[in-house]
């Protein structure tokens, strides 16, 4: 084949620049932003070679209708997606999001997404202890859980809630937020933690305690609680299959990151945590209010997940197709598990 001549190379540029400058306006007409969503690079951290899927996945669910296009440029990972002007705000919570640009032209104009936020980020992720969910991972099993749930007032039960993640998502995103933990230790890890860093970050709160049912031997029911002005956590101690510790349709949201069986055994030294599960299902779905939402972030090699789905469908959760697959690594699968409460059941 002949190579072009300089004409031939200068008409397909006029055309190549025409038909940017015609799909410009076409999207200008409609109201629409060609975007690009700059993915964190701390995104490796949080869901391994899947973070790209998992970023679309989040994205799809939170803007039903808005298609990402994953594209790599100059050493960067971007999501490319077409947006009504109106809707740019909603970006602002994705949990994958490092900054979001608005392409012009050949230009990437960067936009001012301020997220809005009830306390700072330090809350949830300056405390450092084994067994700590990623804050990403917890963030964006929140966002799901709101998604699915729709309009608020929320309120979120944690029924695993160890020292407090997902309980401090929560209250940064202005929602009141109750966790229960069996391992009596987490109590004072949390109070440690969060008095450390609201005296750092100079955060107003007020502390207080004391014990959700009457005093037990075991210590089941003891509580601690951090009011901030928009939201507040509440930690108890005590085993959540236990309905006295957890309530009835108190819940819009549900959240937890299940114990993945390596750190956290079962009784009698076992690794499957089914049957620790199996023995809480009734009662965390029993918390869920009508039409609220559940999150379980598990490990989908152990329990396999048609076994998780099963134990919380016989609870009469409608299980949706969600599900955000990463591998942490050998022995860990990590996927999400979302039920909604049908309004009428
Ligand atoms: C993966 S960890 C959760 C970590 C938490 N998201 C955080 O970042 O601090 C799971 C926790 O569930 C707790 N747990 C397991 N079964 C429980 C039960 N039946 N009731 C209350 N807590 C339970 C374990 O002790 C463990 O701390």
């Amino acid at each position: 084949m002949q190579p072009d001549g300089p004409e031939e190379a200068n008409y397909r540029g006029f055309q190549a620049d025409r038909e940017r400058a015609l799909s410009c306006s076409r999207r200008a007409l409609a109201g629409l932003m060609q975007l690009k969503l700059l993915v964190t690079p701390l995104a490796r951290g949080a869901w391994f070679d899947e973070r790209l899927e998992v970023a679309r996945e989040e994205l799809a669910l939170l803007l039903p209708g808005v298609e990402a296009e994953i594209e790599h440029r100059a050493g960067l990972e971007l999501l490319s997606v077409e947006l009504a002007k109106e809707r740019v705000p909603e970006l602002a919570r994705l949990s994958f999001l490092q900054a979001a640009f608005e392409v012009t032209g050949d230009a990437l104009r960067p936009l001012a997404l301020e997220p809005a936020y009830a306390l700072p980020s330090a809350l949830v992720t300056e405390a450092r202890y084994p067994g700590k969910t990623n804050e990403r991972v917890t963030a964006q099993a929140v966002n799901v859980a709101l998604a699915v749930a729709g309009h608020g007032p929320h309120r979120l039960l944690d029924p695993v809630a160890g020292r407090g993640t997902t309980l401090l998502t929560a209250a940064r995103y202005g929602i009141e937020a109750y966790g229960v933990e069996r391992d009596v230790k987490a109590l004072a890890d949390f109070r440690r933690n969060v008095k450390k860093i609201t005296k750092l970050h100079r955060i107003k709160h007020k502390l207080s305690e004391g014990s959700v049912i009457k005093r037990r031997r075991d210590g089941a029911g003891r509580y601690l609680a951090f009011t901030f002005p928009q939201s507040g956590v509440r930690l108890v101690v005590g085993d959540s299959a236990d309905p006295q510790l957890v309530g009835r349709g108190r819940y819009t949201l549900v959240v937890g990151d299940l114990p993945y069986g390596i750190q956290h055994r079962g009784p009698g030294g076992r690794r499957d945590p089914l049957d620790t599960l199996a023995a809480c299902a009734p009662t965390w779905a029993a918390a869920l209010a009508p039409g609220g939402a559940m999150v379980l972030i598990f490990n989908a090699l152990q329990p396999r997940p048609e076994r998780l789905h099963a134990l919380f469908a016989q609870q009469g959760l409608e299980l949706l197709p969600t599900r955000c697959t990463h591998r942490m690594s050998e022995s860990i699968v990590r996927q999400l598990a979302v039920f909604r409460r049908p309004v009428a059941s």
